[in-house]
């Protein structure tokens, strides 16, 4: 087929990994920013998207490739920052399932950890190629840095002891990732991205390392992901989060995966009170470089194409569901169709309510943490009678509440992950007898009610 490059597609990069590896602290290098250092305790609480265009990539790979030998086939890359921290497993599911690659930073003084695991896991559910970032090589002892350089220039510079240092915690590593059925191998050595696991020494300190982990990256893209995959095709786009910005109202942050979006376009997407019909006014970007998540000024575009961190402005989204998959009603298309299958994604999941009528109401912040805590409840023989997306209000007790009548004083009971309830609510529900259990993990929540199921069965 004819190569239109204007059609050339940006590929997703998702960056994973434990709580202060320094995932965030590598992008900050790249981009030379602080968005870490803005963070409340330095903890990353959100998923963020930053546009790297090529020619940025281009000049940080440089200092390892002079003679620019590289090539380059897709027009940038798009980075999803994830947080580490055990709470946000349901953002990692997200991060982790809009990507075409990844990068697992692993700390090289603390091998693979908990969320390590876990982010392992994620990949290979989605198959998802992905290289590993060993950071923090400033930190071996003696260790004298090469500012941005090259990993192997900079290691060949250091005494022996401090190589001798590497050796050992690099063969650690290879062997923690054997233990998970991993072939691990330094990036120099590995001559098969497709069976091995490229690890790549980094430093966001010093930026040592920086330049051979974009080069992998670029490599990996364009030689493991599918050639159709580098082509604009049918609109991809889901649904991040809800905000309200002083001047434009309700906007939905979306990342755009594939496709184009244009201004003055009719978008269907999920609603809590059924499907939202509305016109895109304005179409938003931070700045290339810049973060999605930090406020600063906006870039106006009548057109964006995937793959994009994009602001949308447009009026009736407060009630949009963060998780949603947001699609376009063209002339040619059936927007009673476009409604049913936005809201199948909230449909699909009352077939988890049991037949029998009885069981624990349940309530979560989106979609994909709704989802992950029924499969949770599933596992654990916990019955659902209802489900519901956002805040707790009285509405929700009182459903809750019908267990009561029905002689269930066990399942009279509000699971909520990661939602706000609401005061009057809160106040109702200890009138009523209902109980609230509000956790920012689903284990937690799910300890915690068969707690009190055990108690009240003794
Ligand atoms: P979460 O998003 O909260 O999971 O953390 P993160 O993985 O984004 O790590 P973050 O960038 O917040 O860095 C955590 C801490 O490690 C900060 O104090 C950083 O300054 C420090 N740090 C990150 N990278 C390096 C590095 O290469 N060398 C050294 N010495 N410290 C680093
Ligand atoms: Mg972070
Ligand atoms: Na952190």
């Amino acid at each position: 087929a004819e190569v239109n490059k204007d059609d050339l597609r940006s590929p997703i990069c998702c960056i994973l990994g434990h709580v202060d590896t320094g995932k965030t602290k590598l992008l900050d290098k790249i981009r030379q920013t602080n968005v870490q250092g803005g963070e409340a305790g330095g903890i990353t609480q959100q998923i963020g998207a930053t546009y790297f265009p090529v020619e940025v990539l281009k000049e940080k790979i440089a200092p390892i490739d002079p003679e620019e030998k590289q090539v380059f086939k897709t027009p940038g890359l798009l980075v999803i920052d994830t947080p580490g921290h055990e709470s946000f497993t349901n953002l990692r599911t997200r991060g982790s399932s809009l990507c075409n690659i990844a990068v697992l930073v692993v700390d090289i003084m603390h091998g693979l950890e908990q969320q390590t695991l876990e982010s392992i896991r994620l990949l290979r559910d989605k198959k998802t190629p992905f290289i590993v970032a060993l950071n923090k090589i400033d930190r071996l002892y003696g260790w004298q840095a090469t500012p941005n350089g090259g990993f192997r220039d900079s290691l060949a510079k250091q005494n022996k002891s401090t190589q001798n240092e590497f050796d050992t915690r690099l063969q650690a590593t290879i062997v923690a990732f054997a233990e998970q059925g991993l072939n691990a191998v330094p990036y120099y050595n590995n001559k098969n991205f497709a069976k091995n696991v490229s690890l790549v020494p980094t430093s966001a300190h010093t930026g040592e390392g920086i330049p051979d982990m974009l080069q992998l990256l670029v490599q990996l893209t364009q030689e493991r992901m599918a050639a159709s995959l580098m082509y604009l095709s049918e609109l991809e786009c889901t649904v991040l989060e809800v905000k309200v910005i002083e001047g434009l109202g309700t906007t939905i942050d979306v990342i755009l995966s594939n496709g184009v979006l244009r201004e003055g376009d009719k978008i269907v997407l999920c609603g809590l009170n059924g499907p939202i019909v509305t016109n895109v006014r304005a179409l938003l970007t931070p700045e290339p470089l810049k973060e999605m998540r930090v406020k600063g000024a906006y870039v106006h575009h009548k057109l964006v194409k995937a793959a994009l961190g994009v602001k949308i402005s447009a009026p009736g989204l407060e009630k949009a569901i963060s998780g949603s998959r947001l699609l376009v009603c063209t002339d040619d298309d059936d927007e009673e169709e476009l409604k049913d299958d936005v809201m199948s994604d909230l449909k699909d999941l009352q077939r988890w309510i049991s037949t029998s009528g009885k069981g624990v109401c349940v309530q979560a912040s989106t979609l994909g943490s709704l989802e992950a805590l029924l499969e949770f409840l599933k596992q654990g023989k916990i019955p659902v009678s209802g489900i519901d997306i956002g805040p707790v209000f009285k509405s929700s007790v009182r459903r809750a509440s019908t267990m009561l009548d029905k002689g269930h004083t066990e399942y009279a009971c509000l699971l909520c992950f990661d939602v706000e309830i609401d005061k009057e609510a809160e106040k109702l529900a200890g009138e009523m007898g209902v109980h609230i259990f509000s956790k920012m993990t689903i284990y937690n929540l799910v300890d915690d009610y068969k707690a009190f199921y055990d108690n009240l069965m003794e």
